[in-house]
């Protein structure tokens, strides 16, 4: 099966105005710039006579693929695009970094060059994402145009804390570029789920032979992960509980480490008051040494050794005994007999839909960027998805939450 990983960007299609002021941090807005591009979004960039003095308008150019617009007065360009055509094709508009001067203007309605121009011509949301010195950052006049932005709908991104350009500490930082896309995918995504509360489970559990040495499986926790970031993407409190994994939990997730299976159990039962849907994508273990060795074994004493296991319990189960008003989705990560076991996993542990996936296909399951999952719903639907990113996984199932929640 071949996968289906063209428009596999998480902002394909969406059309943004990127505002340069001028500072320092303009550099940093070259980073944001690319990972913008790289997620499939259309960028627009507007620099401002001094942005164009930090860095040259070919450096955001070459990675917008587009002119740079600058001049309010370039006719050629007006006729062709134009600030106002600009302004209308925008589905959000981004000021970063956003001076203490482009914010007043902003605040006060001040025209005067193509960026504060295009800017009061928009009715897309507004992201700023201001960076200054300290001093200009807590000056009130700045606080205050800053408040009647927020007020008048205006998203404002708080600058970072720490050591500055002009060599004084404070707040006034540009955040992380990582960041500001975050917010930026935030902003543009459907937010179908505010409201609910998502507990996602993710990764292997690992269990203890001896301090040095464990019995694990081979879940990456990729499929849980994005479980999890398209939750929060799509405006839901996120919890995310996670075994050993080599992933950066996702911005804006409540992230709780665990190792073992009774320690994600603990984690995942002593959170469910206040959860709406539980998606339990971890590879539980389903046994543990049972009696682990508190000192490191030596070679020696391994000669023949036998290790006595005994079953975890299953916390799927559990939660499908306790369901309450919640949505309960599980796993079913299989090697034979795909639908048969999963049908059985789905009625026996009380679930609403069960996310079957062979993992002897080298496409699917453990370690693999996409997935081929076969959704089974209590209600006897039965639907197999193409071969897809496992983002893209993730944004189905919860569409299948967010279906279910308006019925
Ligand atoms: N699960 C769980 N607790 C366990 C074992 C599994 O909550 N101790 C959950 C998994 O997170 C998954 C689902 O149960 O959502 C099915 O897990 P899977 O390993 O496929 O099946 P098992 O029920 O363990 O059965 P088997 O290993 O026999 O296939």
């Amino acid at each position: 099966m071949n996968c289906l990983k063209e428009n596999a960007g998480s902002l394909d299609g969406k059309k943004i105005v990127l505002g340069v002021c001028g500072g320092i941090a303009v550099y940093k807005a070259v980073e944001l710039l690319r990972l913008l591009t790289k997620a499939g979004a259309e960028v627009f960039v507007v620099m401002t006579e001094n942005a164009r003095r930090f860095v040259t308008p070919l450096t955001f150019q070459t990675l917008s693929r587009r002119p740079v617009h600058s001049d309010l007065f370039d006719l050629i360009r007006e006729q062709d695009i134009g600030h106002i055509s600009l302004a209308e094709r925008a589905d959000l508009f981004v000021i970063a970094p956003a001076t203490a001067n482009l914010i007043g203007k902003a605040a006060c309605g001040i025209a005067d060059d193509l960026l504060s121009t295009t800017l009061m011509a928009t009715r897309a949301p507004v992201l700023f994402v201001p960076a200054m010195n300290v001093n200009m950052w807590e000056n009130p006049i700045l606080q205050e145009n800053l408040r009647k932005l927020a007020g008048l709908g205006r998203r404002i991104l708080e600058p970072d804390t720490g050591a500055l350009a002009c060599g004084t500490e404070g707040q006034g930082k540009f955040p992380d570029p990582q960041r500001i896309f975050a917010e930026i995918e935030g902003l543009l995504h459907d937010r179908d789920l505010l409201g609910e509360t998502v507990l996602v489970s993710a990764g292997p559990t690992v269990e203890k032979i001896d301090p040095a040495r464990f019995i694990g499986n081979f879940s990456s926790g990729k499929m849980g992960f994005a479980l999890a970031r398209i939750a929060r993407l799509r405006g839901a409190r996120t919890i995310l509980v996670a075994g050993p994994t080599s992933l950066p939990a996702p911005a804006g997730v409540e992230f709780v480490p665990v190792v073992s299976a009774e320690e994600m159990r603990q984690a995942v039962l002593g959170r469910l008051a206040e959860v709406s849907v539980v998606i339990m994508a971890a590879a539980v273990a389903d046994f543990r040494v049972a009696e682990p060795f508190s000192r490191k074994l030596k070679k020696e004493e391994t000669e023949g050794l036998t290790l006595r296991l005994e079953k975890t319990l299953d916390i799927l189960a559990e939660i499908g005994r306790n369901k309450g008003g919640r949505l309960v989705i599980g796993f079913a990560a299989e090697s034979e007999n795909l639908l048969e076991n999963a049908r059985r996993k789905l009625a026996a542990k009380n679930l609403d839909l069960v996310v079957a996936n062979d993992i002897t296909r080298p496409e699917a399951g453990f370690g693999a960027d996409t997935n081929i999952v076969t959704l089974l719903s209590a209600d006897g639907d039965c639907e197999t998805l193409p071969c897809l990113p496992k983002e893209q996984v993730a944004e189905r199932i919860l569409d299948r939450v967010a279906a279910e929640r308006r019925r």
